[in-house]
């Protein structure tokens, strides 16, 4: 008998515990690598891969990391708020060089391991400012949104945002479902590329929400974790500008996961815009004492890169190129996607517009995501049948997509659909 063993009996803490079901998505990747067809298609986690299906590291990237290897001397601990140059990096990024809000100091920004965790600071934020308030988010919205958020206690609700029937945002239901906020309330709004929809906000649209909220007293809580995949640095932020434009108060959760490539250097971080300097000043102290039960310090390395590239005018023209192809590179997958659709359905007869052009949304909308539309069937059956993979909502992952494997995506789905 071990030492182990004769010790068991007074041991409690993971007796009867019991295991929790596998995040999905990273199972599919699993399910994905093991599958030996080699027509297999992985559409399923959020992370953006080239032409060639790689998911590559920027050359800016590379040569802000060769600066980096040979200006860095010491390893000792950086300021728990983070690198003041990547917060400021940061806060011109988000609202622009000359954004009033800099120029009256009403913001302040944490450096934070990835958007995620920005979001789990924001949540206990709030939970320390305003217990009582609920946090509304969109129906559909990115998975760990309800874990980051709701698991610190704050109550959740949801409001309506997509309509599967005619594949896009109803703004109109949206506005109806937010009726039931009241004031000190959170609305979690994605700046751009909504995930899992890619349905999103027109200026308009940000206009009548910044109105709403100051009407009830509501803040919003804008997540904007892929700025630059849409329209554009800037167009991408023009919501968000224009909240912080017009509210007193306005939390902010950003991610360079997805713009920069640096997914597994977890940067991203949190900002408080408030009334006056006084309040934010006050706001930030808060957040650094939440931080100092997380993590104390956060990492260095992917702050040092991103600031890097953005401080150096070589650097930063390069990943404003590779933004660029990325960003053109989704547009293109969205218009061939809806082409090919259309064609394949025209051959096979279907004439009527609604049955054609079932797809054409897709070419409307923004971002890496959009729904097939699919049944979880359905999904399971192009999973089994064809090694297609994508998530049971049927969120692909539109930069899995590349002139190589487009006509057996494309034959494949129509076939699962023509079976229905
Ligand atoms: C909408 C949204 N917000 C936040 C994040 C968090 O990103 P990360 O923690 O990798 O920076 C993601 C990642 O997929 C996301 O899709």
């Amino acid at each position: 008998m071990s030492l182990v063993d004769t010790a068991v009996d007074r041991y409690q803490l993971c007796h009867g515990i019991k295991p929790m079901p596998s995040d999905p998505l990273l199972g599919l990747s699993v399910s994905f690598n093991s599958d030996p067809n080699r027509d297999k298609i992985d559409l399923g986690v959020g992370v953006y891969k080239d032409l060639s299906g790689a998911a590559p590291v920027f050359k800016s990237v590379k040569s802000a990391e060769q600066i980096l290897w040979h200006r860095e001397t010491t390893k000792a601990y950086i300021p728990p708020a983070g690198d003041s140059d990547f917060i400021s990096a940061m806060e011109s990024l988000l609202l622009g060089e000359d954004h009033q809000c800099l120029q009256d100091q009403r913001i302040k920004t944490l450096q934070t391991p990835g958007g995620s965790c920005a979001l789990r600071i924001a949540a206990e934020f709030v939970w320390r400012c305003n217990p009582s308030a609920t946090v509304w988010l969109s129906a559909p919205t990115w998975v760990n949104h309800q874990p980051l958020l709701g698991r610190i206690g704050l109550p959740v609700r949801e409001y309506f945002y997509y309509d599967y029937q005619s594949h896009q945002l109803d703004f109109q239901r949206m506005m109806a479902s937010l009726e039931a906020t009241s004031a000190g309330d959170l609305i979690l709004l994605q700046g751009c590329c909504h995930n899992p929809s890619g349905a999103d906000l027109s200026l308009e649209q940000w206009q009548h929400i910044a109105d709403f909220c100051r009407d009830r007293g509501l803040v919003p809580l804008v997540d904007i974790a892929y700025q630059g995949f849409a329209q554009g640095l800037a167009e991408d932020a023009s919501g968000l500008r224009l909240l912080c434009d017009q509210l007193p108060e306005v939390l902010i959760t950003a991610s360079c996961s997805k713009n920069f490539a640096l997914y597994r250097e977890r940067v991203g971080s949190f900002s408080v815009v408030a009334a006056t300097p006084k309040k934010a000043d006050q706001a930030l102290s808060q957040a650094l004492d939440i931080i100092r039960g997380y993590y104390f310090v956060p990492a260095a390395h992917g702050a040092q890169v991103v600031k890097t590239i953005l401080q150096d005018p070589r650097l930063r023209n390069c990943w404003l190129s590779e933004l660029a192809l990325v960003r053109e590179r989704i547009a293109e997958v969205r218009n061939l996607l809806c082409s090919e659709f259309r064609e394949f359905r025209e051959i096979r007869g279907f004439q009527q517009p609604a049955c054609r052009d079932r797809f054409a949304y897709i070419s409307q909308q923004q971002g890496m995501f959009s729904f097939l539309g699919l049944s979880p069937l359905q999904v399971d059956q192009l999973r089994q049948q064809y090694s297609i993979y994508m998530a049971t909502s049927s969120r692909i992952n539109l930069s899995g997509i590349n002139p190589g494997n487009i006509n057996y995506l494309v034959n494949s789905v129509n076939l699962v659909l023509a079976a229905a």
